[in-house]
């Protein structure tokens, strides 16, 4: 079988190194153009350095894109719908990594974005980027629109619940611990090694923008509403979702047990993980760096109807890249896991 030719558009980006990493490494992919616009002509192991003696790739700009088979965007949001049609026109497959099609209604992507959309007119042409929501509709796809890292581990963590119509629609509260590398690689001034270094920061106790996708995807029709807040911590990779939802009857555990297992059960990248003892009784991001995997437990509040469930991704892989690359094999009949059967490190 010929390999397909695939592009990065984006590629010196975090989001764009972690995709070449994988896409270096897959049996079915050839890489055709790597683009960046202020790495010009330089190699792409000046900019990621874990890559040396794999390839011998440069960069190229975005407008001496090529046709090939497929292009995946890891751009900032807003910059890919603008350059959409070219895009579109010189493959036939997308897959977008940003938010510019994520959400479905044009009116919530100015509500969170604070910007119009410029392309309203295609948005129904993408397909949310959550393979285990969504795996028949992209069998089928030409353009998938990859979803947000913590969007990502929260619905993971909370699809089956909400799904079985088990939880107060309003109540919903979700706490995330991220990782550094979620903003990107451009140095900030919050970004400062010692302002950074050891630092808890809560920059986003309300109104965080994936909670437009949470609700867009748990909703199924009716009216809900999720509290989601977001902490920085001194963590380069990862994502621990931390979802605080009260259950509409009492419960027992071993139910809860009994759901997760039916909904994942024949998941590859889905782990329940609830241990009696020892270290790791619940997901731990530190363990997933680098995987595909998405970590999920929870516990019973024995003195109330609260239960909290505990989910756990790397933010670049199957909060970006690994879970891009996942919607990859499955648009192309490949194997779903091809690429990306591989644990992670431990201790790290
Ligand atoms: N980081 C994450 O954890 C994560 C997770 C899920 C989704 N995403 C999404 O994935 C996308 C990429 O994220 P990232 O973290 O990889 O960001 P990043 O590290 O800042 O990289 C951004 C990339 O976009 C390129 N770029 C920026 N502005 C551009 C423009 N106007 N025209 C052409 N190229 C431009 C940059 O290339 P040059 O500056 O070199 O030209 C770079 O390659 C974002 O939409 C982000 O929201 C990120």
């Amino acid at each position: 079988m010929s390999k397909l030719r695939a592009s990065v558009v984006g590629a010196s980006g975090y989001a764009g190194g972690d995709l070449l990493r994988l896409l270096l490494f897959h049996p079915n992919v050839e890489i055709a153009q790597v683009t960046s616009e202020s790495n010009l002509g330089k190699s792409i192991t000046k900019v990621h350095p874990n890559l040396r003696k794999v390839t011998d790739l440069k960069f190229t700009s975005m407008h001496e894109l090529e046709e090939c088979d497929l292009i995946f965007l890891c751009l900032p949001h807003g910059t890919a719908m603008n350059s959409i049609d070219k895009f579109k026109a010189l493959a036939p497959k997308i897959i977008d990594l940003s938010a510019d099609f994520r959400l479905g209604d044009p009116a919530l992507y100015e509500k969170w974005y604070g910007e119009t959309h410029s392309r309203t007119d295609i948005l129904s042409e993408f397909v949310y980027g959550i393979p285990e929501l969504h795996r028949e509709e992209m069998r089928t796809a030409n353009y998938i629109s990859s979803a947000g890292c913590n969007a990502t581990a929260s619905i993971l963590g909370l699809y089956p619940l909400y799904k079985n119509g088990l939880v107060e629609l309003d109540r919903t509260v979700i706490e995330v611990k991220v990782g550094s590398s979620e903003a990107g690689n451009k140095s900030t001034a919050s970004s400062h090694h010692p302002i950074k270094s050891g630092s808890v920061r809560s920059y986003q106790p309300v109104q965080h923008r994936h909670s437009a996708e949470i609700v867009q995807e748990l909703s199924f029709g009716k009216e809900m509403q999720v509290h989601f807040s977001a902490t920085s911590i001194d963590m380069v990779r990862g994502v621990l979702a931390t979802c605080h939802v009260f259950m509409k009857d009492d419960f027992d555990e071993k139910d809860i047990w009994k759901i997760y297992r039916k909904e994942y059960a024949d998941e590859p990248f889905i782990r329940i993980v609830k241990e009696r003892e020892g270290n790791y009784r619940f997901p731990e991001p530190k363990l997933l760096a680098g995987t595909n995997y998405c970590d999920i437990g929870f516990q019973k509040d024995e003195f109330s109807n609260r239960l909290v469930v505990i989910s756990a991704i790397d933010n670049l892989m199957k909060g970006a890249a690994g879970q891009a690359l996942q919607a990859f094999n499955i648009m192309n009949g490949f194997e779903e896991t091809m690429g990306l059967e591989f644990p992670g490190i431990h201790p790290i």
